[in-house]
């Protein structure tokens, strides 16, 4: 027979279901945005769908991209009610949070450029986003800089291809340092005395490039990953849920449906993912 306490101890636990969090992009550089949420708050259940039918997001026409957005977290909306929602994509939540916060009752926590913390950091005050050429083009990426950059000169760096070398990199093909270092050049100038000495990582997948940047960057800069604040702000918005007892393991979801290769699925197994072969 258990004790009155051991009862309401397990009535308690039975009543802390873990908090369910959804966090989407078009591929696999949201991975960079989960392992912070996940080292944040790891009891609660995570869902990870990456719109691989979809990407690059980069290349999408803005009305085709936000209808695009809509339909696929509608659908992981309905699937796995989750309580909130993280878009780990700054070419996404820079063109669609509005819409999908007028479409849905979940909480979005979009990823947008860190250009506000990347001018204040700054010693020279100059400094490089380097996103998607889509994000750079957007009128949210220079709204931010009209608002935060005062003072401090901003170079925008569109960047075609770093978000496919960094899926090809995750799924065992490595990129030459040649074309890594043609990609980011434009982030390094150096002019009245003054050189970039911040670089904001304003595309999800560039993190898990960043050790490559650095060893073909023309002179060290801070690389600014904004995750750890995304990180951040969920935790602040789950505060008031208690930590669940038991977290099942992460799921990923592929939007193309396909079976990631060997070499993906052993780097998917670094962040927490067992995905079904
Ligand atoms: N990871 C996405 C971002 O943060 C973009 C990659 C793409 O699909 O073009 O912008």
């Amino acid at each position: 027979m258990s004790s009155p306490d051991s009862t309401a101890e397990a009535a308690a636990m039975s009543e802390t279901a873990p908090a369910t969090v959804l966090v989407f992009d078009s591929g696999l550089g949201g991975l960079t945005v989960f392992r912070e949420i996940a080292a944040v708050r790891p009891d609660a259940r995570f869902v990870y769908l990456a719109d691989d039918a979809g990407f690059p997001y980069g290349n999408l026409p803005e009305p085709a991209l936000i209808a695009r957005v809509r339909d696929v977290l509608g659908a992981a909306i309905s699937a796995h009610a989750p309580d909130l929602v993280v878009v780990a994509c700054n070419t996404a939540s820079t063109l669609a949070l509005t819409d999908l916060r007028a479409r849905f009752t979940v909480p979005f926590v979009g990823t947008v450029p860190a250009i506000k913390p990347a001018c204040a950091r700054s010693v020279s005050k100059r400094i490089a986003v380097l996103g998607t050429q889509a994000t750079v083009s957007r009128e949210y990426t220079r709204a931010l800089i009209r608002e935060f950059a005062t003072g401090c000169d901003v170079v925008l760096v569109g960047s075609p291809r770093l978000a496919g070398y960094a899926e090809a990199e995750l799924a065992g093909h490595p990129v030459s340092d040649a074309d890594i270092g043609a990609e980011i050049a434009a982030c390094f100038v150096d002019a009245d005395g003054r050189r970039t000495d911040t670089v904001v990582l304003a595309c999800t997948h560039y993190p898990l490039l960043v050790e490559r940047f650095r060893a073909t960057a023309p002179w060290p800069v801070d690389w600014l990953d904004p995750a750890p604040a995304i990180a951040r702000r969920v935790a602040a918005l789950l505060q008031d849920r208690a930590a669940a007892a038991n977290a099942p393991p992460p799921q990923i979801a592929f939007t193309s449906g396909q079976a990631p290769s060997p070499a993906l699925a052993k780097a998917l197994q670094a962040f927490g993912f067992y995905p079904a072969a």
